[in-house]
């Protein structure tokens, strides 16, 4: 996504002919890997605190919401053991069709599984990351009630999956400010610390960064 191209509708968008579409545009392809790198930055921010950092190949990683592979491929490519999940079969199909053809030895699985609904165990990931789907989760919710109750329901299982001192950067497109600070403060009422960054700090809704640590209680 940039500024040129209006948000995608959810699921139409990527469905069928349109995730081929998807897959086949260069400039997508550049933004999602670019904000990755970004977001692997992010992970890392001297203002989340000091992190010990290893070899990446010592650390598992959440991509949540991976299309059709870009954001994964980065993750991989830079040496993480990677588990990548995504609600739709026809972007998921795509991804494991690279994943057949270039990856062979090292940590990758690609599961279909929704972020509100996350089928892992306590405290398996060292960081999560989330590249252009994480405002999907409320796409169908109009009560600000069921909002915050998926919002709510999915933090907590977040934090529940994350290991003590785990790390995560959810970049996405909110609407507005309100709907921004919906999804920020159910991270800050689930164990979460942590800012959020726009490029711009002007624009009201659009392109923003979460970052955050998991508190050790
Ligand atoms: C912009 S695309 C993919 C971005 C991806 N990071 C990449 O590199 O291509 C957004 C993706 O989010 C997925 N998505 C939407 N809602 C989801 C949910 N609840 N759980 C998992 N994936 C979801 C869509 O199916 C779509 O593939």
């Amino acid at each position: 996504m940039t500024r040129k191209h209006s948000l995608p509708y959810f699921p139409r968008d990527y469905l069928g002919e349109k995730a081929v579409e998807y897959d086949n545009l260069a400039w997508m392809e550049r933004n999602q890997k670019n904000t990755t790198l970004k977001c692997v930055e992010y992970l890392f921010d001297p203002t989340l605190g000091n992190y010990e950092l290893m070899d990446y190949s010592n650390y598992l990683i959440l991509d949540m919401g991976c299309g059709t592979g870009f954001s994964t491929e980065v993750l991989f490519n830079l040496g993480f053991n990677v588990v990548a999940i995504d609600i739709l079969m026809d972007m998921l199909e795509r991804a494991y069709q690279k994943k057949v053809c270039r990856y062979e030895k090292s940590l990758e699985e690609l599961l279909l599984a929704s972020i509100s609904m996350l089928p892992f165990k306590p405290q398996i990931f060292d960081f999560i990351l989330s590249i252009s789907a994480y405002n999907f989760i409320i796409h169908n919710k109009s009560e600000i009630k069921s909002i915050k109750r998926v919002l709510n329901d999915t933090a907590r299982t977040l934090s529940c999956i994350l290991k003590e001192k785990g790390r995560m950067v959810i970049e996405f497109y909110p609407h507005n400010e309100k709907e921004l600070h919906l999804f920020v403060s159910s991270f800050i009422s689930n164990n979460f610390n942590g800012f959020y960054i726009k490029d711009n700090p002007d624009q009201t809704g659009g392109q923003t960064f979460l970052l955050l640590k998991k508190e050790v209680k």
